[in-house]
């Protein structure tokens, strides 16, 4: 399948595996792109919340392979340094979400990668165009993890808009509740040149997650996810207010994720309690990051074999064209 973006990086399908902290290691990654997909590692918060998968071994795991590296934004603000080691293994490009990409973008320019903003609104495609960004992530509110409140269906092609009038050659992923062909083919049809992945490689077998997430989020369908900040805010996690969680609902969010205020004022109050249920996969304390597109999943295939049958997927959908109107 060829789009711009599959020429831009010399990769088969415009398929991107998401930069999942914790999730996204080098093993995915390279899984993805060996399959003719673009995988890009998932730094997270850069370390600045203590140690998560260290990341000079994730990053030998994908060396030989077209590959990059994920940071949150206003995380990495906190450990900067970390920015230029992961540079220093040469990934094709730096996906940066969550803040404000200026600070960081010389070097990543300077250092001949591409500069990848994942956005949720238009107010972040124009800071992510004046940083230089050559690609654009609109990523809708479906999406499991971090994100905003404009659905995927109308940002894309709102996007898709504004980079034709003012920033033609930039390019353009849809983020947020593919998980599929058909969900690739429609992101297409909305304007974009490929699509970013998340919790459909989240239930891969070389992602890092925990076996009981990924076996709670198949059980589950797609009105079992929540959107709220009080999970943050219990954590001790201090999210521009901007943001917000999309996880598996669980116990802790059934009793908290509509009182999020509340939570804010409780700020950390459950941060070794909810490190603990990490370490111990307790998923009634800490939430399987999901997002709206578990409904799709049912199974943990090899992150190869989603590619393939994503991007064949999308393939057959698209040559049937007019075939979709009735007669
Ligand atoms: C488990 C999980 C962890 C994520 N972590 C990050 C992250 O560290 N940085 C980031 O930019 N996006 C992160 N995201 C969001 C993805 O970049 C992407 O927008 C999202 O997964 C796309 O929607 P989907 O999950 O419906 O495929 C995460 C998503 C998931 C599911």
């Amino acid at each position: 399948m060829h789009t711009r973006f599959t020429q831009a990086f010399g990769i088969r399908h415009p398929i991107v595996c998401a930069p999942m902290g914790y999730i996204t290691g080098g093993r995915l990654a390279a899984a993805v792109s060996a399959a003719g997909g673009l995988g890009i590692i998932g730094g997270g918060y850069a370390g600045a919340f203590g140690s998560g998968p260290d990341l000079h071994d994730e990053l030998a795991l994908v060396q030989g392979h077209t590959f990059g590296i994920g940071f949150i934004t206003w995380a990495l603000a906190r450990n900067a340094g970390m920015l230029d080691e992961a540079l220093s293994h040469h990934p094709a490009c730096v996906f940066l979400s969550f803040g404000d990409p200026a600070p960081f973008a010389p070097a990543i320019l300077r250092s001949g990668a591409r500069l990848i903003c994942q956005v949720q609104c238009l107010r972040h495609v124009q800071e992510a165009l004046d940083a230089g960004a050559s690609v654009i992530v609109a990523q809708g509110t479906e999406a499991g993890g971090h994100g905003a409140r404009r659905a995927t269906l109308s940002l894309v092609p709102e996007v898709a808009d504004h980079l034709a009038k003012r920033a033609p050659d930039a390019l353009l992923l849809a983020a947020g509740g593919i998980a599929d062909g058909r969900g690739l083919a429609a992101a297409l049809m909305l304007g974009a040149d490929g699509a970013v992945v998340g919790t459909r490689f989240w239930a891969s077998q070389e992602a890092l997650t925990p076996q009981a997430a990924v076996e709670r989020a198949i059980a589950a369908n797609g009105d079992d996810t929540v959107r709220t900040q009080a999970v943050d805010a219990l954590r001790g996690v201090d999210w521009p207010k901007e943001f917000s969680f999309r996880v598996l609902r669980n116990r802790l969010t059934d009793e908290w994720s509509s009182r999020e205020a509340e939570a804010w004022d409780a700020f950390g109050s459950l941060r070794e309690a909810y490190a603990q249920a990490r370490e111990q996969d307790d998923l009634d304390v800490a939430a399987a990051i999901a997002g709206e597109a578990i409904g799709l999943i049912h199974d943990r295939p090899s992150a190869g074999s989603i590619v393939e049958s994503m991007a064949a997927q999308a393939q057959q959908l698209l040559q049937r064209g007019t075939s979709y109107l009735s007669r």
